[in-house]
């Protein structure tokens, strides 16, 4: 069985310890590759530096979260921007807005959003990777401005309704799928249900987001099977179709070759 981790953040200070371990596990349980989102300028070496280390099972994003934007926009943007001309790049990521917390730097995320989306398109459509949290309608208007007819990546931790994951499958991408999943009164099991599985890639998200029964602990690689093994309850089909499409799913949200 084969399966990918399309979102992981395992180059944090929280796998210093033990990646060789984590990857290991991520191994033994069937998780062939992980792809890995950029958070901003202090995390790119470590980004770099994995996926040299495990070339072909990790795979480097690179991005400015949404929740590091500053005042500084155009500084940070210009010193990830040259680590997307250099370096081995798969996606854009990870992207997007988030008003959960606040909305003081609304305007530079923004901006943050709409610049490296552009660097998506004058690339080729290249992939991205999308954060969105308390912010659709906004992502939305974004991506509607972009004027693209089709977009390749993923909508990494999807958490909105029916009707949202319909318009952003309608626009090219794909669901990122997560350890939200297993949390009791998750209102995306019924959308999981009634979304087809090929519009679903798996995700952990590691350190964050744990799924059952681990939620407490920090989450890893690993664990994308639990999540695998819950789609496949929801949708009563096996678990190995379950690996095998959001596999070649993944495969096709990042133009990889299989
Ligand atoms: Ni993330």
């Amino acid at each position: 069985m084969k399966l990918i981790d399309t979102h992981t953040h395992i180059y944090g200070e929280e796998f210093d310890e033990d990646i060789v371990e984590v990857i290991q596990r991520a191994k033994v349980a069937g998780v062939e590759k992980m792809f890995l989102p950029n958070i901003d300028i202090t995390s790119t070496d470590r980004v770099f530096s994995l996926c040299e280390k495990y070339k072909n099972c990790c795979y480097a994003m690179m991005g400015l979260y949404p929740g590091s934007v500053t005042k500084d926009v155009e500084g940070q943007l210009s010193e990830i921007l040259a680590f997307v001309e250099k370096k081995d790049v798969i996606a854009i990521g990870e992207i997007g807005l988030d008003f959960y917390w606040d909305k003081d730097f609304a305007e530079e995320q923004i901006y943050a959003f709409q610049t490296q989306l552009d660097w998506s398109k004058k690339r080729d459509n290249m992939p991205l990777s999308i954060h969105c949290r308390k912010a659709f309608d906004e992502i939305l208007a974004c991506l509607k401005q972009d004027n693209r007819l089709k977009f390749n990546g993923v909508f990494h931790c999807f958490g909105g309704d029916k009707r949202q994951a319909e318009k952003v499958i309608e626009m090219g991408f794909y669901l990122g799928i997560g350890g939200v999943l297993t949390f009791k009164n998750a209102h995306l099991a019924e959308v999981v249900k009634e979304i087809p599985l090929s519009n679903l890639v798996l995700e952990t998200d590691a350190p964050y987001l744990t799924p059952v029964p681990h939620r407490g602990k920090r989450n890893e690689p690993e664990y994308v099977r639990i999540i695998a093994e819950k789609i496949a309850e929801i949708k009563e089909i096996s678990l190995d179709e379950v690996a095998e499409v959001t596999t070649e799913n993944a495969f096709k949200a990042f133009q990889l070759q299989n």
